[in-house]
């Protein structure tokens, strides 16, 4: 796997440092560079206050991600701001919703919005890619809550609670169906909700249970995958791996501030069982 970010053990300055590092490195002919971010929650009023931040985008990655919570109130207003501001990006850009984008009941209109401006938006299938001679497959599916490992919450007991559950598995039943329908060089997992507990780990542990959920990792796990993207948790870690070692990254803006650049190399494996 590309070693262009740092453990989350490291400081978060030398973290960036090592993003920006990884950012300006000359990519060789081969590499294909995936730039991704989420929880940009964009605002009415939002106005040159996003597009600074993907300034360099189409010189840094050749693949823009977007991991969910583009707007703050769910409004298509707030998602037609967002996408002026995206208007100089050239590069194809690939999208999940996130919950804020579900706040208004509008998550359909703010989908077309984003697709009238070429964003890709998966809930629940997946698109493919040619670049560089290679095909990346792209499966994103916005997820939900429901905890992690052990811990995570049971389907027992009141009906609401087990919709509760049964929202995260049906996410996850979606994720697996996009998942199957790909066969691609190299295989990327969008996300808004975390598939594992490593990158929630610095929120409050009140919270573990509604920042993701386990089930979303098993079809990752099982048909592999060279990398996971997800955001949500604003106060989590950067960086984890599923159990068979599959790089997740926690690409809340408030985690990474700008966004991450991920090399896929001619030489990368899918990750899985
Ligand atoms: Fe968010
Ligand atoms: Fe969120």
């Amino acid at each position: 796997m590309s070693a262009n970010l740092v453990a989350h053990k490291v400081g978060k300055r030398a973290y960036d440092i090592m993003l920006l590092n990884a950012s300006a490195s000359k990519a060789s002919s081969s590499v294909i560079r995936i730039a991704a971010i989420g929880d940009i929650h964009c605002w009415e009023t939002a106005v040159n206050h996003i597009r600074p931040l993907f300034a360099s985008v189409n010189l840094e990655a050749d693949i823009l991600l977007l991991a969910g919570d583009i707007t703050t109130a769910g409004t298509p207003r707030e998602a037609e701001v967002f996408c002026h501001e995206l208007s100089d990006v050239k590069i194809p850009i690939v999208a999940v919703l996130g919950n804020h984008d579900c706040e208004e009941n509008q998550e359909e209109e703010i989908a077309r919005t984003l697709q009238r401006h070429n964003i890709t938006v998966l809930d629940g299938d997946s698109t493919k890619l040619e670049i560089k001679g290679k095909t990346v497959g792209i499966a994103g599916v916005k997820g939900f809550c429901g905890g992690f490992d052990k811990y995570a919450v049971e389907p027992f007991g009141e009906l609401a609670l087990k919709s509760f559950v049964y929202a995260s598995l049906r996410e996850a039943n979606k994720l697996e169906l996009a998942m199957n329908s790909l066969d691609t060089d190299y295989r990327v997992i969008l996300l808004h909700y975390s598939p594992i507990r490593d990158t929630v780990v610095g929120e409050s542990l009140e919270l573990w249970p509604f920042l993701g959920s386990s089930a979303l990792v098993r079809p990752i796990d099982t048909l592999g995958a060279n990398v996971v993207v997800h955001a949500h948790a604003h106060y989590g870690s950067p960086r984890g791996t599923t159990k068979t070692g599959i790089p997740v990254f926690n690409v809340a803006r408030t985690v990474i501030h700008r966004y991450l650049v991920y090399e896929l190399e001619s030489d990368d494996r899918l990750g899985g069982q």
